[in-house]
């Protein structure tokens, strides 16, 4: 028996696998469950007891150094493994494809309606998206209590003042702070998003975006204000592109009108994006207040002016023919993915 213990030892101790399947050959052999040590312990019955001792220490060695062999060579071949496999590393093949990122539709659609007015002159202002009363409401002719103010379902912050703190329902409120601060002429525009507390479906969202666009100078005339708009209906929607002027209210201007441009879908055919009517409405304009000239530090006897509003998600739909408002705020790829080309 211990002579048997001993020639496993050796053949245990000059072992060396040169490969995975010969180390497995070797666990199975010699580790097994039906392998030689697995046959020791059966045999070991068999010995006599005052062998017992000596004989199952022996065995035990044996099992660690098979054990201790076994691991040896697991770690050497895995290490092969790796070293072949980094010095299989191909500097020259063509790395694995890093996935852009594109410009957002209302991304791109505001940039465009910035570049056509920066065409002309107009410049870009910002401001804050938490506004207060002052600049979204009562200076643009808003006074409290006024009908008006239920146009534009508002957002309020709570406010430990006495001024009511909203989120912003139009940019106009920054064209207030550009008055207030500089002297005509001004000619600029207020792109940003605004809120305002509707319920969502595929023609509404309680935040989009717009652009909004202010000229104040001398002799500003309401003609001036139609062919501006013109202009950019003209580089935005095409040189065929017929505008019309509705009259309409807004607390701001006066006089104040609705924008139409003829539908780019059906030519002014008539078709289900322009509702059969042959235009489509696209934006908010007039004549500035003299009372919002007043309010704002601005002479309105020395300086008339016209401003005028878009919402961005509105000409993105015409442009590209996406009639569900949700789709611009979902952040899904598979809708994004599609404009990667057209910036
Ligand atoms: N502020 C208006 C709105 O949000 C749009 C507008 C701007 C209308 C300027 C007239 C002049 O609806």
């Amino acid at each position: 028996m211990q002579e048997k213990i001993n020639e496993l030892l050796s053949e245990v101790e000059g072992f060396k696998a040169e490969s995975k399947e010969q180390l497995e050959e070797f666990r199975i052999q010699i580790l097994g469950s039906k392998g030689k040590i697995k046959g020791l312990f059966a045999d070991f019955k068999n010995v006599p007891n005052e062998q017992k001792k000596e004989v199952g220490q022996l065995i035990n060695t044996l099992k660690e150094k098979a054990q201790s062999k076994l691991d040896e060579f697991k770690g050497k071949l895995t290490a092969g493994e790796n070293a072949s496999a980094a010095s299989d590393l191909d500097l020259t093949r063509t790395g694995t494809p890093v996935m852009l990122g594109s410009r957002h539709p209302i991304s791109i659609v505001r940039n465009e309606i910035i570049d056509i007015f920066s065409r002309i002159g107009f410049t870009v202002s910002e401001g804050p998206e938490v506004e207060d009363d002052w600049h979204n409401f009562s200076a643009l002719n808003f006074p409290p209590e006024h009908p008006a103010r239920d146009m534009q379902d508002t957002f309020f912050v709570e406010s430990d003042g006495e001024e009511e703190i909203a989120l912003r329902t139009h940019t106009s409120s920054v064209q207030v702070r550009i008055m207030e601060n500089s002297e005509p002429p001004i000619r600029t525009l207020s792109p940003g998003r605004v809120y305002r507390n509707e319920a969502i479906s595929a023609r509404a969202h309680c935040f989009f975006h717009q652009v909004e666009g202010l000229y104040i100078a001398e002799n500003v005339s309401f003609a001036d204000l139609k062919q501006t708009l013109m202009y950019f209906a003209k580089e935005m929607f095409g040189e065929e592109t017929k505008i019309r002027l509705r009259p309409s209210y807004f607390p701001f201007t006066e006089p104040s009108a609705e924008m139409d441009v003829s539908c780019s879908v059906c030519n002014s055919k008539g078709c289900n994006v322009c509702k059969y009517t042959g235009y489509l409405e696209i934006m908010g304009c007039g004549m500035v207040d003299p009372n919002v000239l007043e309010n704002c530090g601005i002479d309105s006897k020395k300086y008339t002016g016209f401003a005028f509003g878009m919402g961005v998600e509105r000409i993105a739909m015409l442009k590209y023919k996406v009639n569900d408002l949700r789709l611009y705020s979902e952040g899904d790829v598979r809708f994004l993915d599609q404009f990667k080309a057209a910036f």
